[in-house]
């Protein structure tokens, strides 16, 4: 779990009680609205199941693989834009990428905002982009942490993030059992040195299981808008002890290991700073830290302050962290379940790098079907299947529905990446479907979604494709991925275990990994000895 999770829990019963304590105030104001925005506009809301007596849809919407429910519901009220209601919050699910680039994209601005989260301000993080609410710190914010990560500046990460890739291939041949450890260092590794200018050094390095705790306390934050603090804010006042307040609880006993999280890092990179005579432009904290201390020296005022910064860095490494790790986990599974694309995607690498040397940035412009195997990753099963919600800042009018202001939007990406008739065969994993017919393919579209829509649309998806791009070369390059062998010492298939609440992520699974062949170690110690004495590839 991590800052991008937003898990839908039912409520506990306890808290439904507390919710039912204040029903006067929000049956009233909902009451309020629902008049004042019916004689506001002529437009009905959109269609959808029937709520609850007085509890609307709190308890129609399940917790588990929400995103099926909703294309279900989708088809059987035969709209591509739903609607449900409680205690007077609206939720708006887009099931069509068509509705989505709509909204989202075109009329980007007036949805380019995020539901309240009031548990997540209790928690005590510092300013985090993904949860800011439209307004000027978001602004700055996106300002501040999307020119790093365009197409045109990420290049300078390449030689590290290719580094870390051998680094990673080197795990899975030396240590084949505990595979998903040196997967997961991989993608710390990356974005710790990007937001701080850290390393990871070894197996045991601190910075590893850092985040290990408030990834859990985020996890049982719920989604946002869904506790009772977000529908009556006055009540995160109450005090904690209350029976119904458990999840604000919650959040204050995770507070200081929150907390942790992002000073700790900061605070080292602080430090390491203080002994270099020059710092280096590309990591995130020395580049902002640089500039802060330039504009103080000459007095003039830091709209980015310290805790900006620090609020920045921890959201480079919080959001970019186990989103990469999740996606190459997802392409060892789909390696592993289709024999015949692992073959052929290896024959590829063969063919463009050679067996004589191992795969460099040259190569990847040239893997055109390894980049379909991870477009058609991104396709099978998007981390976030309800993207992140959005919010919207005014009414809107979509095909004639009322898109009320202050609704919670959802698209549901998993709905649109398995549209039949859009994808065919949509739970196929089959690569080439994307290659035009007289290429054997299907002609069809190559996934949109999963890295969200519009103004709020992912900062990091360039960077995060090239270090899938350069990590799925090199497990290709330097390993076979199998079944795990069974009691009789064969290759015994199985389905793995997921996990739909919130986020879709497979759990941790069991796979044979092998080195393609007996010189390859050798071959990534020399590479990673040259790297460290200064060989730029
Ligand atoms: C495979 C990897 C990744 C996936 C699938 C992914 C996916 C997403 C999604 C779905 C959103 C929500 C977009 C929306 O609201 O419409 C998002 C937002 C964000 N992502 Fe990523 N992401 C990945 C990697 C990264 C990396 C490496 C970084 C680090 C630079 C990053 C930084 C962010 C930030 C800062 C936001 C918040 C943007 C905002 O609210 O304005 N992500 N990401
Ligand atoms: C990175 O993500 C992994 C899960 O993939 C998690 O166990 C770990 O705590 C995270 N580390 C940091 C520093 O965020």
């Amino acid at each position: 779990m991590h800052i991008l999770s937003v898990p839908r829990q039912r409520l506990p019963t306890c808290i439904l009680y507390g919710i039912i304590g204040a029903l006067a105030v929000a049956v009233l104001s909902y009451l309020i609205r629902r008049v004042a925005s019916s004689s506001r506009t002529k437009a009905p809301l959109p269609p959808g199941p029937p709520g609850e007596f007085l509890l609307g849809h709190l308890r129609v919407v399940p917790a588990d693989a929400v995103f099926k429910k909703y294309a279900e519901w989708g088809r059987e009220y035969k709209t591509d834009v739903l609607h449900f209601e409680t205690f007077g919050t609206k939720t708006i699910v887009l099931n069509s990428l068509k509705s989505a680039v709509e909204l989202l994209d075109r009329r980007g601005l007036n949805y380019a905002d995020r539901p309240r989260f009031v548990m997540f301000e209790e928690m005590g993080w510092s300013p985090t982009l993904t949860w800011l609410r439209w307004g000027p710190k978001f602004q700055l914010h996106r300002r501040v942490l999307q020119p790093p990560f365009t197409k045109s500046k990420i290049g300078r990460y390449t030689g590290m993030q290719r580094k870390e890739a051998l680094i990673c291939c080197k795990g899975l041949i030396e240590d084949p059992a505990n595979w998903l450890v040196a997967v997961r260092r991989c993608s710390v590794a990356i974005v710790l040195k990007i937001a701080y200018g850290l390393d990871v050094d070894g197996p045991d390095s601190p910075w590893i299981s850092l985040a290990e705790g408030s990834a859990e306390a985020i996890g049982k934050a719920g989604a946002p808008a869904s506790s009772i603090m977000d529908h009556i804010p006055a009540t995160r006042y109450l005090p904690s002890w209350l029976p119904f307040m458990e999840r604000l609880r919650y959040a204050h006993t995770w507070r200081s290991a929150i907390q942790k999280t992002a000073r700790l890092p900061f605070q080292e990179s602080l430090n390491q700073m203080k002994t270099m005579s020059k710092l280096d432009d590309a990591y995130f904290t020395h580049n902002r830290v640089a500039i802060f201390n330039e504009n103080a020296k000459k007095g003039l005022s830091n709209d980015f302050d310290l805790e900006d910064i620090k609020g920045a860095a921890s959201t480079i490494l919080i959001a970019g962290n186990d989103t990469t790790a999740a996606t190459v986990t997802l392409l060892v599974l789909y390696l592993m379940q289709n024999p015949d694309v692992q073959r052929k995607a290896q024959q590829e690498v063969d063919r463009v790098v050679g067996t004589d040397r191992l795969p460099t940035w040259d190569d990847v412009p040239n893997l055109h079907y390894a980049k379909l195997v991870l477009q058609e990753t991104y396709r099978m099963n998007p981390l976030s299947p309800l993207g992140i919600p959005h919010a919207s800042v005014a009414d809107d009018v979509y095909e004639g529905m009322f898109i009320p202001k202050g609704a919670i939007i959802y698209p549901n990406v998993w709905a649109m990446l398995h549209d039949e008739s859009v994808y065919a065969d949509p739970f196929r994993f089959w690569p080439e479907r994307y290659l035009d017919k007289e290429a054997g393919g299907n002609g069809e579209p190559l996934p949109v979604g999963n890295f969200g829509f519009g103004r709020r649309i992912c900062v990091g998806r360039s960077l995060a494709e090239n270090s899938l791009l350069i990590v799925l070369a090199m497990i290709l390059a330097t390993v076979d991925i199998g079944w795990p062998l069974g009691p009789d010492g064969r290759p015994t298939p199985f389905e793995p275990e997921w996990s739909f609440r919130g986020q879709a992520v497979v759990m941790p699974f069991d796979a044979t990994i092998t080195s393609r062949s007996t010189g390859l170690l050798t071959s990534i110690d020399e590479e990673l000895r040259a790297l460290e004495n200064g060989k730029v590839i």
